[in-house]
């Protein structure tokens, strides 16, 4: 039996999980009713990630997804799971430019989603947003590895830090992320040698996605675990948790089916009209001549 969640988790829960080696889990939520459900399964963390440009909106990249759409979503999120550490994806273009203007849409965001933290794609330029935010009060994590926001630099999804030379950049700009006052890391795509490294080379929690076992939690984007992903492949660190799209799909046709023989709506799908105001309706349907 799933056990709800039952106060609030905060990200002094990640820190603690660091210490304590517990593992803290977190799925990607991007509606109302999906975040009561992992509210109610005890998910502690749930990521509103910008991959709701693809599985929500259905484009190809992350890159058109817009903040107002970001901070509507997340503040949905929060009202299904309010005891849920909600962590809020600042999209593409909303962060760059100027310290002026991502701080600027960073406290919308959390004025407006009521979101917990908020992660940006960690790139050595942001170290200043990061200082910025963290001294006003922000809980950043900072995603390193694989940041989709830079397929146009990256030319492609690949997993990241395969030489020692990438590795080591990846270490060091965890480190750099961490000394500006990042609260956590996301580490994404990455060998699982990388994943240990990072954990050892700062103090903050480091929670993997597709970044082996020495994380302190994992995140996945839930559609890609559930069935419910549009694409033919998946990520290889994405696990099968089951198949919602073949129930979901026999549902969805039983309905077509039911309207197209008649068989919806039933007598019990319609609502009555009391004896005297039928007889009302039909004497002035008459006088009308309908
Ligand atoms: O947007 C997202 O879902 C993410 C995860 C893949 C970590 O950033």
């Amino acid at each position: 039996m799933p056990t709800p969640l039952s106060r609030k988790v905060t990200i002094g829960d990640l820190r603690a999980a660091r210490k304590s080696g517990d593992k803290v889990a977190m799925l990607t939520c991007y509606d109302f009713s999906t975040a009561r459900l992992m509210q109610a399964a005890g998910v502690p963390a749930l990521l509103v990630g910008d991959s709701a440009a693809n599985v929500i909106l259905g484009h190809p990249t992350t890159l058109p997804v817009s903040l107002p759409f970001m901070i509507e979503i997340t503040a949905a999120v929060r009202r299904g799971a309010p005891l849920a550490l909600v962590v809020a994806d600042m999209p593409f273009g909303s962060y760059q430019g100027s310290v002026a203007r991502g701080t600027r849409n960073v406290f919308r965001m959390v004025k407006q989603s009521a979101c917990d933290c908020v992660k940006l794609e960690a790139a050595e330029s942001q170290l200043p947003l990061v200082r910025e935010l963290a001294d006003a009060g922000v809980a950043v994590i900072a995603h390193l590895g694989l940041r989709p926001q830079s397929v146009g630099v990256v030319g492609g999804y690949r997993y990241q830090g395969r030489t020692a030379a990438e590795a080591r950049q990846i270490v060091e700009l965890s480190q750099g992320m961490e000394a500006a006052g990042a609260a956590a890391l996301l580490l994404e795509a990455v060998p699982a040698e990388v994943g240990q490294a990072v954990v050892q080379a700062v103090g903050v929690p480091v929670i993997g996605c597709g970044a082996g076992p020495h994380c302190h939690g994992s995140v996945i984007v839930a559609h890609d675990a559930i069935g419910l992903s549009a694409g033919p492949s998946k990520p290889r660190f994405v696990p099968d948790l089951g198949d919602l799209a073949a129930p979901a799909i026999a549902c969805f046709a039983d309905y077509a089916d039911a309207v197209r023989t008649g068989r919806y709506p039933a007598p019990e799908h319609q609502y009555a009209m009391a004896d005297g105001e039928r007889q009302k309706l039909l004497a002035a349907l008459e006088r009308l001549q309908v």
